[in-house]
């Protein structure tokens, strides 16, 4: 196979994963691995605000996943006890940095859900989070600003990506498999000739 075709698959297997298999140890160097990886990615002005923690003991585990709000879109979802992330990668904006730091957590979050593809694991990129109380958690200085978490195990459910026909919402089947409804090429390609 190509390498296209190798970076194709690791991109359309990077979906947004709730549901995650029990008993799954990811390591902190898997973690700091991933997170390695992410520094090295484009930054806007170079200025490269941001900042990880790694999260993989489960009393600071239980603390960070009390407040994450999941699938807003689903009304009548909950995760199981059974279900929840093995490890956590939380992105932090340092303010004293004028950086960029909204793009360059996409970029850098992205890049971490890809290797975590290839490493054979899945993530959730979550916003949801309190960003107070993780400041208190991890003791962090004024400067240091909680942005996102990144929910990271191995996958335990279906997902299938179909076209966008009535809205955007991710939605579930009967036997609970998750679709997520992209638009199509010819919504997004703007063809002018
Ligand atoms: C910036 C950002 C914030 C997100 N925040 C949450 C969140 O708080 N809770 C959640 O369950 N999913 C969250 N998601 C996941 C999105 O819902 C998910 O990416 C979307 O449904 C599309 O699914 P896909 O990632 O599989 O393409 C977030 C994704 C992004 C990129």
């Amino acid at each position: 196979m190509s390498k296209f075709n190798d970076f194709k698959n690791i991109v359309n297997n990077t979906r947004c994963v709730r549901r995650f298999k029990p008993n799954t140890i990811i390591k902190k160097d898997e973690l700091v691995e991933l997170i390695d990886i992410a520094r090295t990615v484009s930054s806007g002005k170079n200025m490269q605000p941001l900042k990880y923690i790694a999260i993989t003991d489960d009393k600071i585990k239980d603390e960070v996943y009390k407040p994450l709000v999941w699938a807003a879109h689903l009304s009548n979802w909950d995760q199981k006890e059974n279900e929840k992330p093995s490890a956590y990668i939380l992105v932090i904006n340092n303010t004293s940095i004028e950086g960029f730091s909204a793009i360059d957590s996409g970029i850098a979050m992205q890049t971490i859900m890809l290797g975590a593809t290839a490493k054979g694991y899945a993530g959730c990129i979550l916003a949801s989070i309190d960003k107070i109380a993780y400041k208190q958690l991890f003791k962090l200085e004024d400067h240091l600003e909680p942005m996102f978490i990144i929910a990271l195990g191995i996958c335990n459910e279906e997902i299938k990506v179909v076209d966008v026909k009535d809205d955007t919402n991710y939605y579930r089947g009967k036997n609970g498999t998750h679709f997520v409804p992209k638009r199509r090429l010819s919504e997004v390609l703007i063809d002018e000739q």
